[in-house]
């Protein structure tokens, strides 16, 4: 088989074999193909598109591309989730506890933040000791005995899609829907649960722009998913505005424990019930969407859904106090009001500007290397269709460098557009597919 003709096939439009596919992801993999035959590849698949069973065969090789996780020795049905992506996404620190306090297993991998957008395991961080890295059996074990274990993406997951995926970052072919559901699902797949709840951003801060879009890609997602067997739903949300109002890792914690006591931002507090329903349904651990709702609503006024917060923190090696006591969690020095030059209605807020504002207080990476300060961040007070007049407070920001805040300032001016008519706020979940 030579790439050659692999590329030729792909460049005339004709769909790929089983064979030519497996031979691509383990040869680049493996070193055997160089850089730009593969980047070329990507560009005919870019133009051409690829069907499902292509598709689906992609995303299977690049699964076994790596390590394959065995969550059998959790008893129950492990239901992940998974977000394309956005900035101030705290659901994660919400939803494992709030889901395992029903009784479904959770068993998660997350990410670090790189760029504007921030990573769960960053934010567990905050709690003082939270270990990240846990060995595989003491994974499997603490969620057995505490039913929710959440750490750090192994190297060795889906090896194929990270090299792949560093491949389309620099050759403009990241934004093909065949690929990014192939690149997500196989580390979905690799990482062992039974069913997948898929949250599939959609708006200024997302990769897909459109709804037309966004839903194609969550329909691929849920295709794929019941082609390797894995029970799929794919849910369109808004990242049309960072979700919460906290923005910045230990502010985002903050935040989700508020959501865990019921006193959260409305948007963070509406998708996070959603999907902790979504997730019982997969789990079979409810009937219907309005049970699920319902038994979320219960677990957090009860109190139960913060017991488990603390036991899981805990188990990982982390300060429970911190969970009642703030002022155990880091946090930064100064804070500064970004108040309102012009008065109106907020129309339209740039999200991955508002991610770059945290970005340059040190709530982020800007390279692999870079160290994280986990107390900086900044807190939103306006959202989009909510009126502003002159002088109110726009965002707050917590700092440590005086000479961050120019900067962090002058991406939030240019985040807020402003009407002088009235805004409707914008839908949260859009659609649902399964
Ligand atoms: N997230 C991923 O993991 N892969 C993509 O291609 C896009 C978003
Ligand atoms: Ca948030």
């Amino acid at each position: 088989m030579r790439i050659y003709d692999i590329i030729e096939k792909k460049k005339l439009g004709s769909m790929l074999s089983h064979e030519e596919i497996q031979f691509v992801v383990e040869g680049y993999t493996n070193g055997s193909l160089p850089d730009y035959q593969v980047s070329a590849l990507l560009m005919a698949i870019y133009f051409q598109g690829m069907n499902d069973d292509e598709t689906a065969y992609l995303t299977e090789c690049m699964a076994r591309s790596g390590q394959m996780l065995d969550l059998s020795a959790i008893s129950g049905i492990k239901v992940d989730k998974h977000s394309t992506g956005g900035v101030g996404d705290t659901t994660t620190i919400v939803l494992a506890p709030l889901v395992a306090a029903a009784g479904v297993p959770v068993a998660k991998m997350s990410g670090r933040g790189l760029g504007h957008t921030g990573g769960t395991v960053d934010k567990l961080e905050s709690f003082p000791g939270f270990k990240v890295e846990l060995a595989l059996d003491d994974f499997i074990e603490n969620v057995n005995k505490h039913g929710v274990a959440v750490v750090g993406q192994t190297g060795n997951l889906a090896p194929a899609d990270k090299k792949i995926y560093a491949l389309r970052d620099v050759t403009a072919t990241v934004d093909n829907v065949s690929l990014i559901a192939a690149s997500i699902m196989s580390k979905k797949i690799a990482a062992g649960s039974n069913a997948i709840v898929l949250d599939v951003k959609c708006g200024s801060g997302a990769f897909m722009k459109t709804l037309d879009d966004a839903k194609m890609l969550a329909q691929t997602m849920v295709r794929i998913g019941k082609a390797v067997g894995r029970d799929t739903i794919g849910i369109v949300t808004d990242m049309n505005q960072p979700l919460g109002n906290a923005i910045g890792n230990s502010l985002e914690v903050i935040e989700a424990i508020e959501t865990l006591k019921g006193q959260g931002p409305e948007d963070l507090t509406l998708l996070t019930k959603t999907f902790a329903a979504n997730m019982f349904l997969l789990a079979h651990r409810v009937e219907t969407l309005a049970e699920g709702l319902a038994l979320a609503d219960e677990l957090i006024a009860s109190g139960k859904a913060m017991e488990k917060l603390a036991e899981w923190v805990a188990s990982q090696g982390g300060d429970a106090q911190a969970v009642k006591d703030y002022s155990l969690l880091p946090s930064a020095p100064y804070e500064m009001e970004i108040v309102a030059k012009e008065s109106g209605y907020v129309e339209s807020i740039e999200t991955e500007l508002i991610g770059k504002a945290a970005l340059v207080l040190g709530a982020g990476r800007e390279n692999k290397e870079s160290v994280i300060d986990l107390g900086v961040g900044l807190i939103m007070h306006k959202k989009i269709g909510d009126e502003v007049a002159l002088g109110d407070s726009l965002a707050t920001l917590y700092y440590s460098e005086a000479s961050h805040t120019d900067a962090a300032m002058r991406y939030i001016y240019e985040a807020y557009s402003f009407s002088k008519d009235r805004i409707e706020k914008p839908q949260l979940i859009y659609t649902t597919i399964s």
